[in-house]
């Protein structure tokens, strides 16, 4: 195990010692939730606790970002919510980026739901919808340092199968969602209209802050990861006004019944018990 991934362990240890005290269910998946989503999630509340409660466990700063962790029971499941997340550009590093997934990993934890708030880049795309990302580009210009774990240089890896399993359920009920390529930047200002033209150049269909170093802790502990976006705006400059939060957030509500839809079947896939 590299150094980096043992200090890790050592360091969220006592955070998934509390949980795993007070937590009366074994969850079968993680969900960590991107600006403003945590108000539009499925599922009933079973249990919450505030992420200050947390022995050392990083705070989110940032509107839309709650700091909760809460059960909640979604497709008959209990699911451990991680409500807001820390970034980089709050002055966080990795490590701290991570905690939620190494702290769910600790928990015997092996399903990862990543969503985040993402500006389209893609012209197919529009405010108000959702992207199931496929892939990813890192432009955050930091990585997780998790070593080799025995399994090679692994690349970032979302989870084909589960994906294409949630596809099959949506399609057969009449959904589709487009998938694509999510761009992490590092903010925390918005990009500039060239900046937005080199992304597009590059082939990403939407770009945030965020999502990307979970991924890779994740796909080094040998989790599997299901990564939703949901399209709060347009990148700038392909938008007439400047962007800002509050227009991010207040999309959201827009948005919410489709991403309970979505995310009941996502969690729908995930088996009852561990495997
Ligand atoms: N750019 C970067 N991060 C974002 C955006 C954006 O346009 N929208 C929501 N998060």
């Amino acid at each position: 195990m590299s150094p980096w991934l043992q200090h890790q362990y050592e360091r969220w240890a006592p955070v998934a010692a509390v949980l795993r005290q007070q937590l009366p269910w074994q969850p079968a998946c993680a969900l960590i939730t991107g600006s403003g989503i945590s108000t539009a999630l499925p599922g009933e509340v079973l249990w919450e606790i505030p992420s200050a409660a947390l022995p050392g466990f990083p705070r989110p700063s940032v509107e839309g970002h709650p700091g909760v962790v809460q059960v909640r029971r979604i497709a008959a499941r209990p699911v451990l919510v991680f409500g807001g997340r820390v970034h980089l550009y709050e002055g966080y590093d990795v490590s701290e980026a991570v905690a939620p997934v190494v702290c769910a990993f600790l928990l015997g934890i092996r399903w990862l739901v990543l969503t985040n708030a993402a500006g389209a880049l893609s012209l197919l795309l529009e405010p108000g919808k959702l992207l199931v990302v496929r892939d990813v580009l890192n432009f955050s210009f930091r990585s997780v340092p998790v070593g080799l774990e025995g399994r090679g240089f692994r690349s970032l890896q979302l989870c084909a199968e589960w994906r294409h399993r949630v596809r099959e359920q949506l399609v057969r009920r009449g959904f589709c969602w487009p998938e694509g390529t999510y761009v992490a930047v590092l903010g925390p200002a918005y990009e500039t209209p060239a900046e937005v033209r080199m992304l597009q150049l590059l082939g990403a269909d939407a770009v945030g802050m965020s999502t990307v170093h979970e991924l890779q802790c994740a796909t080094a502990l040998g989790m599997r990861t299901f990564a939703v976006s949901v399209i709060t705006n347009w990148a700038a400059g392909l938008q007439q006004h400047p962007l800002n939060h509050a227009e991010v957030l207040a999309r959201l509500e827009q948005v919410a019944d489709s991403l309970r839809h979505l995310l009941h079947t996502v969690v729908a896939e995930v088996p009852c018990a561990e495997g």
